[in-house]
């Protein structure tokens, strides 16, 4: 399989007028996992709202490329299409789209497939299967309603009915029961196994990391990152807390 390479380069983001992102420096290629930890305010979901385009965040100097395709140049859907997916830290409920219809539009765009709602329901009642969400959703509103954590399951639902080259995943795990833990890391480590899906999983807690093996791990302070390395890092900062980097 050819490797992807998402290279964000020096990125300075404005919020508002101010400046959170200072500098941000990552590549992560397909085939690898990497944990983005640090305290709360530190940028870290900035950095993923940039990458996709998100208007309100002001790209002041910087780069983001994908396979030497400057992204930052893009719409966000064409973000999407090239690959790119993004997991909310907080899922906006769509009333009046349907869960199911909403998946089969993915995987009709992604794929460019033109599979009827009727066609889609067995593949859409398999996919909600594997990540142990009732087949009633399908006919829910796009999170209409949905629990904090059906919420983030729904969308590991849609991470897999894309699926990207690459994902970013803003603290998936949190609002999270164990079972459901279990549910979204599997539905993401069968990305990872099955597709290469690149990963770039912001976390704040181990626990998401005894079930998805991260290859890199990255603190993030400030609009930066301020340190790099592997699972020994997440050891360190559950230990000592942010203040020991
Ligand atoms: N839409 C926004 N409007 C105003 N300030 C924002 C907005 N998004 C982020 N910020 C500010 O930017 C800083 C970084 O926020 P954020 O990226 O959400 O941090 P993290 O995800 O690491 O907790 C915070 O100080 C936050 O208040
Ligand atoms: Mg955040």
């Amino acid at each position: 399989m050819k490797i992807s390479k998402l290279k964000i380069s020096d990125l300075k983001v404005n919020v508002d007028g101010k400046e959170i992102l200072k500098g941000v420096n990552l590549e992560i290629n397909t085939g690898e996992i990497h944990a983005v930890m640090g305290p709360n305010g530190s940028g870290k979901s900035t950095l993923c709202y940039a990458i996709m385009g998100h208007p309100k965040y002001e790209i002041v100097s910087g780069s983001v490329e994908l396979d030497g395709e400057n992204l930052l140049e893009l719409p966000t859907h064409k973000r999407a299409k090239l690959g790119l997916f993004l997991g909310f830290q907080y899922p906006q409920e769509i009333p009046g789209v349907t869960f199911g219809n909403f998946l089969r539009q993915a995987h009709n765009l992604k794929t460019g497939e033109e599979i009827s709602l009727g066609n889609y329901y067995k593949k859409a009642q398999e996919l909600l299967e594997n990540l142990n969400i009732h087949k009633k959703f399908i006919g829910r509103g796009v999170n209409e309603g949905f629990s904090g954590g059906e919420k983030k399951k729904a969308e590991i639902a849609q991470l897999t009915a894309l699926k990207p080259k690459l994902a970013l995943l803003d603290e998936i795990d949190s609002g999270l029961d164990i079972d459901s833990l279990k549910d979204v890391a599997n539905g993401i480590n069968k990305a990872y196994q099955e597709l290469g899906t690149g990963l770039l999983l912001i976390t704040h807690y181990q626990r998401l990391l005894h079930h998805i093996k991260a290859t890199n791990v990255h603190v993030m302070k400030h609009g930066k990152i301020v340190k790099s390395g592997g699972m020994e890092l997440v050891e360190l900062l559950e230990k000592d807390g942010y203040h020991a980097i």
